[in-house]
């Protein structure tokens, strides 16, 4: 007889992908009725035309019509792998989350993408990586939407729209497919100056990654913390990749582009296949929960600000090894759906307004992406705690739920499913203060400076990454048409740094402005070029 191949085995369970497509004597319809026949047409004779009544051709070539769903918004392009991750135990005196208790094992799938360029696009292209992890705790589900950039280059979440419109190819002619060397992104990067941190980074070998395997992770916000006896800190989450911080040169990104763009895809697959799991380990930034929310000066609550390691070092709390290629891509890759709201007891979100932004945007999307409300079910998003909720119905609704009381309070289903010792295990929305403020549209003071944290990193590069800055600014500035947009950066540029400013106007033929404001000489950050030093723990 024919298998259901239809029956979600996999990824949920963690079996093994022993299970192949098409096996067995015969092909069925959907509906198990077994076929004679699917390579010929149901026709009036051997020349034609098609008969109306050949339900199986209409079946075959209606799912086949329906085959794709739209493709992310941003970070269509990506590639995923299972895996665990093991607590240390050594975050245990700042949150209660059961995943970071020593020796705990919890499932986990990540998915990395670039954010710019479509489905199909070349993976090596200079761009952000996207690293999104999902724990499967025992807790609820985690996940820790970070980036292979530790900053971002809006403050606010309503400026998402203006920066990916800036970044996406030309409405007009849709170029370039999935980089920055185009007019409207640096028209853009050059006016709503808060992006130059990200950009710079952008323009760093951090743009073009060696592979996956070895680019670091970053949740970019600060999260608050807190522990079993109620008591919080601020962190920022790191990833630390055991193979160390690895680029391409320019030349060889360009090449593998052509050559073979789906190079990180394959390395990632390939690395897995056979047996050289990836690891990283999960670190965290901490920092005192102060009401101004603020750690030396710096506003915690700015996410295109970082927080130098030499100021607060990264302590590590576990460790993630990628074990298991996806079984389908469709199934897993495309449709797991990321949330930030997906969060265990013991982390909780700040005021950070783009991390607030993001709260909203991801489901959002995700309705008209993955159909409805119910892609919670899709055997990739589920979780693997116990789920016991009161949501019902809608498209795509797979669960038979018994029952007759979805609302509370009953008295027909079980009334009150709520305890005082339940209560405990739950996540608690901490009750942090909320400023009593007017409503307003406005940033505080403290987002106000865009410049000195670019010129850190600058003067932390070393001469040969100085030389990539320069060329990358330069090559992707050149490809610019608007002289005025050149002009425009090249002031950015000089309020980062005159001597990165005069190189890249002379790549471009231009002259050098002077700076428009007082450049500051911070200590140079060794700390930045020495990450994965530090493998193995103890
Ligand atoms: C997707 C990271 C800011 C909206 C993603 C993904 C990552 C990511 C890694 C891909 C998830 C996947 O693999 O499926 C970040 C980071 C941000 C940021 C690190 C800033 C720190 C924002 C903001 C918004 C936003 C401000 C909107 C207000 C989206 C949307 C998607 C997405 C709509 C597509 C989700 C989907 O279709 O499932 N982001 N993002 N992101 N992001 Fe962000």
């Amino acid at each position: 007889g024919a298998p259901d191949t239809r029956t979600p085995t996999g990824a949920e369970t963690g079996a093994p992908a022993e299970t192949k497509g098409q096996q067995g004597a015969y092909l069925t319809t959907s509906q198990g009725a077994r076929l004679r026949d699917t390579d010929h047409s149901l026709k009036a004779g051997p020349r034609g035309p098609i008969l109306m009544q050949d339900h199986h051709f209409r079946e075959k070539i209606t799912h086949f019509d329906h085959e794709r769903i739209p493709e992310r918004v941003v970070h269509a392009r990506g590639a995923g792998a299972h895996g665990v991750f093991v607590g240390y135990g050594t975050a245990e005196g700042v949150t209660r989350a059961g995943f970071l208790k020593k020796g705990k094992e919890t499932d986990v799938f990540v998915r990395f993408s670039t954010v710019l360029g479509s489905r199909g696009s070349a993976d090596t292209v200079r761009d952000t990586r996207g690293f999104a992890t999902k724990f499967y705790t025992d807790e609820g589900t985690f996940d820790l939407v970070g980036n292979n950039m530790p900053v971002f280059f809006i403050q606010d979440a309503i400026k998402f729209p203006d920066i990916i419109h800036a970044g996406k190819p030309h409405p007009d002619r849709e170029i370039p497919q999935a980089q920055s060397a185009h007019d409207t992104f640096w028209d853009f990067v050059s006016l709503h100056t808060e992006a130059q941190h990200h950009a710079m980074w952008n323009m760093s070998d951090r743009g073009i990654p060696r592979s996956y395997r070895t680019m670091e992770g970053f949740g970019v916000h600060t999260f608050r913390l807190i522990n079993d006896a109620g008591e919080t800190v601020l962190a920022k989450f790191h990833w630390k990749p055991k193979l160390g911080v690895h680029s391409l040169t320019w030349e060889e990104a360009q090449i593998t582009s052509g050559v073979d763009p789906d190079f990180h895809r394959r390395d990632l697959y390939d690395a897995i296949e056979s047996g050289a799991f990836p690891e990283w380990e999960l670190g965290i930034q901490v920092f005192p929960d102060t009401p101004e929310e603020t750690f030396a000066g710096i506003d915690l609550l700015d996410p295109t600000k970082i927080v130098p390691e030499e100021l607060a070092p990264v302590q590590r709390v576990g460790k993630l090894v990628l074990n298991r290629t996806p079984r389908n891509f469709f199934a897993e890759t495309e449709q797991v759906a990321f949330h930030l709201g997906n969060l265990p007891p013991g982390i909780d979100v700040t005021n950070d307004p783009l991390l607030q932004g993001r709260l909203f945007s991801y489901v959002d999307t995700q309705l008209t992406r993955l159909g409805g409300p119910n892609f919670s079910q899709i055997p990739i998003n589920r979780p693997h705690a116990p789920v016991n909720d009161m949501l019902r119905d809608g498209f795509h609704q797979h669960a038979v739920h018994a029952g007759v009381a979805p609302y509370r309070p009953n008295s027909l289903d079980g009334g009150n499913p709520f305890t005082a010792g339940d209560k405990e295990q739950a996540f608690l929305d901490f009750p942090v203060r909320v400023a009593e403020a007017p409503k307003i549209r406005e940033n505080p003071a403290s987002f106000d400076d865009h410049y000195s944290q670019v010129r850190l990193f600058w003067l932390s590069m070393s001469p040969v990454e100085k030389e990539h800055i320069i060329r990358a600014y330069t090559f992707e500035l050149g490809k610019c048409y608007e002289q005025a947009i050149k002009e425009r950066q090249l002031q950015s540029l000089a309020n980062i740094d005159p001597v990165l400013c005069a190189e890249v106007a002379t790549g471009l033929g231009l002259p050098a402005p002077k700076p428009t404001i007082e450049l500051a000489d911070p200590a140079p950050s060794p700390a930045l070029s020495q990450v994965g030093a530090e493998w193995p723990p103890d």
